[in-house]
């Protein structure tokens, strides 16, 4: 059967790791019918749209994508591709694995988290008034009327809704996560404390529904002692369960954790459609040098193999990363090694190919 992917390439070190994923997932055998599409800052000049119509179709259409990263342009009137994607097809789920990876030297050792992130609601919802606009002036006088809150003439304003319905999708979906891949405990991150409506709501519809899945042992953490705690001993942590921004945020820093942005994958989950993607941007600092490592999107790729019944051909796909990382002949600059893109993209193929033929 012909898996029908549509494959976004993105922009700067997008098309150079997403050739070499390409290269990797078809060495699986593995039959995908690819329909590569553009968006981003290149689709903007070729179809003049950062998110062409036709990608989103193709999308909705194939029902899986995986992409490179994506330049958001800044100034007017640009919604992120990313948001608006995410949105528009609410992929509701973020999940972003940080594991240790034979061969990559780190601070700590074992490192095996899970990160689950709410992706439509938060700050990230792009509600935002700019300071000195009418709507800023007319949102400060309504919030000085309803509960005298003087916010000063020259703020902009960015707001933070937070729903049950939203909050709750995102519970159940991390708790049955945590039982499908038999993982051990469930970390929610917040700050409840200060934030009362918005992270309150996180927390207690997290508290409501935990008590639906009593085999599964759950905690909640205030959002900066977690990052210590994150920092000092994360072999203590197992799945995060956390609002959109502080995931983002300690995404990056669990991506440190295991060895830099170029080894972290993530996938995009709602009820009807998932795309994959790397964590890491699109590294304006390195591209088209060829020397950006794949990995990260290669480990997408083996989210979506997982995500499309491929279970053999995901874990031939992950062994080939710690086999070839491990044996450290082959390694991109960010891992303190000389190989380009490409090398990298032909050991992982050749080992593929190897494991294939040897079972
Ligand atoms: P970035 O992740 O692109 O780069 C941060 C640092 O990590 C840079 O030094 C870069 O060279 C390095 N790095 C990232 N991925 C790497 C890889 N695969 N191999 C080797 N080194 C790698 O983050 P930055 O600079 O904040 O953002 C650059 C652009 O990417 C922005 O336009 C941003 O909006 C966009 N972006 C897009 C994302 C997406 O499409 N999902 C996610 C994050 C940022
Ligand atoms: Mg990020």
């Amino acid at each position: 059967m012909t898996h029908e992917v549509v494959l976004i390439p993105g922009d700067g070190i997008g098309p150079e790791v997403a050739a070499a994923t390409r290269m990797v997932l078809d060495a699986t055998g593995i039959d995908i019918g690819w329909e590569e599409r553009p968006a981003g800052a290149g689709a903007l000049e070729t179809d003049g749209a950062l998110l062409p119509g036709s990608t989103l179709e193709a999308i909705r259409r194939c029902r899986t994508a995986i992409k490179g990263p994506i330049t958001t342009p800044v100034g007017e009137g640009f919604r992120s591709v990313n948001v608006a994607l995410r949105q528009d097809l609410d992929l509701f789920a973020a999940v972003r694995p940080a594991r240790s990876i034979p061969g990559v030297r780190t601070r700590h050792r074992d490192v095996d988290l899970v990160i689950i992130r709410e992706n439509t609601e938060d700050l990230y919802r792009g509600i935002e008034f700019e300071r000195g606009t009418p709507d800023a002036t007319a949102l400060r006088t309504k919030l000085y009327e309803l509960g005298g809150f003087q916010i000063p003439e020259d703020a902009g304003i960015t707001l933070k809704p937070i729903s049950v319905s939203g909050a709750r999708r995102i519970v159940r979906f991390a708790f049955e996560y945590v039982r499908a891949n038999r993982r051990r405990k469930v970390t929610v991150g917040h700050k409840a404390n200060v934030m009362k409506y918005s992270d309150g709501i996180f927390l207690e519809t997290a508290r409501t529904d935990a008590a639906g899945y009593p085999d599964v042992a759950w905690e909640d953490v205030h959002i900066d002692t977690l990052s210590a705690r994150l920092v000092r001993s994360p072999q203590a942590f197992d799945v995060l369960l956390l609002p959109n921004l502080y995931g983002d945020i300690l995404s990056d820093l669990c991506a440190g954790l295991v060895g830099g942005l170029g080894l972290i994958p993530g996938a995009n989950i709602g009820w009807e459609y998932a795309v994959f993607e790397p964590v890491h941007g699109s590294a304006p600092d390195i591209a088209g040098r060829g020397i950006a490592n794949p990995v990260a999107m290669v480990l997408s790729g083996s989210m979506m193999l997982r995500h499309l019944g491929e279970l053999k051909a995901a874990d031939v796909v992950d062994r080939a990363v710690d086999e070839v990382l491990g044996r450290g002949e082959v390694r991109t600059a960010d891992l303190g090694g000389g190989s380009t893109t490409l090398e990298m993209a032909e050991a992982l193929a050749d080992e593929v190919i190897r494991a294939n033929a040897a079972s």
